[in-house]
């Protein structure tokens, strides 16, 4: 796959760099890796920065479609997260998420750890679906 990374691939309407944050030691599982709920919830707030933008307005995450687990994330990573539009529906927007993990000094050691689709669903003050805006576009 191409790399998010590339400022080239970097329009709004492609790849978004949503989170950056290191991978803390409170995060760790029992064997000392990243725990993959704290990646997960990462994750989802990823993907919710695109769903907030669309559905201008309160989202809900209805479905996580697929979640990869690809490489472990090692305490002390800078963890990158990216996020970008897959599809809109009448209330829902799927969102893909790819997250890519460097261990510090070593840039050379950039590995893309984690993929996921997300499912979130427009939501209006009461928690139900609401009609997304047609044709639904990104702001900023
Ligand atoms: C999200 C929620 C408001 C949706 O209400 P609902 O009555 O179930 O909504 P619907 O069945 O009409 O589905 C709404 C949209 O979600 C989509 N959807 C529902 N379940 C889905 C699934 N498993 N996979 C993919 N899309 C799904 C529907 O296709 C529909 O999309 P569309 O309007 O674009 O066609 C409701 O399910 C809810 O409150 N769930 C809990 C949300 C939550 O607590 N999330 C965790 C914290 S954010």
């Amino acid at each position: 796959m191409k790399d998010p990374a590339n400022p080239e691939n970097g329009s709004l309407d492609d790849w978004q760099l949503a989170i950056r944050v290191v991978a803390m030691p409170a995060d760790t599982n029992a064997y000392g890796d990243i725990f993959g709920g704290w990646i997960m919830s990462q994750a989802d707030i990823a993907g919710s920065t695109i769903a907030i933008q669309l559905a201008q307005g309160r989202v809900a995450t209805v479905a996580v479609k697929e979640f990869r687990f690809l490489a472990p994330v090692l305490v002390g990573d800078l963890t990158e997260l990216f996020a970008r539009l897959e599809r809109t529906g009448n209330t829902s927007i799927s969102v893909e998420v790819d997250v890519w993990a460097q261990g510090e000094p070593d840039p050379g050691s950039r590995r893309h750890v984690a993929h996921a689709v997300f499912v979130y669903v427009a939501v209006d003050a009461d928690g139900r679906p609401r009609q997304l805006a047609q044709p639904a576009t990104i702001t900023t």
